[in-house]
């Protein structure tokens, strides 16, 4: 089946989809060292311009198309609940931040990469106790404890989840006001909270879905109030041959080319007062290498495919970052 299943695939979808979705079908643990070489590497040119140019330009958003009608909850839920054990293998030990860290040397272990990406996005929030603040796509809570750590209020701090694996582990470990909702779709109380933000959760809003939920986050926030963004967008605007590779990972979500936040930003009437450009990869390839240390007791609580698809996860993003196809942006928008 699984011979049969690739050309097809690569027909229908192009070769790097259907190269790796018959990797990761593999009944076997794939080999880390041939993965990272083989996803990263540079190819032959004629292999390079099949990648880059299959599917045609004009089947690329109708497939995409087809595939943005899947259930956004479950395409989340596909990827976050797995089990929280397995992340808690790869993601720092402090907070299990599972967005891009600041790495300030190349040495540096990722515990203290995230520390210094929490401290920066800290210093981009000025949390204050009795603040009301709202996480947009929370995770396991890593930022929430790091502004509770600072203000030592808790009381104040709410996230939104689509992740049930997450809400129980909130529930068991953090104790915040952490919802199952989908940020997209709630209806929120005008002017209710001092600042919302979001880290590594934007890329999941549809391109269609952007200009809207800035409305209403901008009228959800009191006068003065502010939005902390930390995601990354896509940086060429027309859908390049290998976005539809994406749907392996996150069934149901795509990025947004760079200039259609600013406007969707700007059109809402934010002004933008920071902006700064991050570098993904080093964290890419220490959550690759900590799960290869860790294989055994990853395939102790995963199944080869769900190890095999995380496995090929970080290379392919790696790649994405490299060939400058991605950028992961901060921002400070602010409500006048
Ligand atoms: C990459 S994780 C980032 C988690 C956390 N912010 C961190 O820094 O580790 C993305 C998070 O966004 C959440 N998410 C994505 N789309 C969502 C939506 N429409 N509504 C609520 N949560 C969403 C997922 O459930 C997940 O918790």
């Amino acid at each position: 089946m699984r011979p049969l299943l690739a050309p097809l695939e690569a027909f229908a979808y192009g070769p790097a989809y259907a190269y790796l979705n018959y990797k990761i079908r593999s009944s076997e643990p794939l080999d880390h060292t041939t993965i990272w070489e083989e996803l990263t590497r540079d190819l032959p040119p004629v292999a390079d311009w099949v990648r880059t140019s299959w599917p045609i330009r004009p089947l690329r958003s109708f497939l995409l198309g087809a595939k943005m009608k899947q259930d956004h909850v479950l395409g989340i839920a596909a990827h976050y609940d797995v089990s929280n054990d397995f992340y808690e293998l790869f993601l720092d030990k402090k907070y299990m931040f599972y967005t891009c860290a600041d790495f300030h040397q190349p040495d540096e272990t990722i515990e203290q990469a995230q520390q210094h990406k929490a401290d920066h996005i800290l210093g981009l929030i000025d949390p204050k106790p009795g603040q009301k603040i709202l996480e947009l796509g929370c995770g396991w809570g890593p930022m929430l404890r790091r502004i509770e750590e600072h203000t030592g209020d808790k009381e104040n701090l709410y996230g939104l989840t689509l992740s049930k694996e997450q809400v129980a582990y909130n529930d068991q470990h953090n104790g915040f006001h952490v919802e199952f909702d989908d940020f997209i779709t709630r209806q929120y109380e005008p002017e209710s909270y001092d600042t919302i933000y979001s880290i590594g959760a934007w890329e999941h809003v549809r391109p269609k879905e952007i200009a809207p939920l800035c409305k209403k986050l901008y009228a959800a926030l009191k006068p003065g109030g502010k939005l902390v963004q930390h995601f990354f967008c896509r940086v060429p605007d027309p859908l390049f041959a290998t976005a539809i590779c994406s749907q392996l990972y996150f069934p149901g979500s795509i990025g947004s080319p760079y200039r259609s936040h600013i406007k969707a930003f700007e059109g809402a009437g934010f002004r933008i007062t920071h902006r700064s450009i991050h570098d993904y990869r080093p964290t890419l390839r220490a959550w690759f290498d900590r799960l290869v240390e860790n294989r055994e007791r990853a395939l102790e609580l995963v199944d080869v495919q769900t190890y095999n698809r995380q496995l090929t996860f970080f290379p392919v993003s790696w790649r994405y970052f490299d060939d400058g196809l991605g950028m992961l942006v901060r921002w400070v928008l602010q409500k006048e």
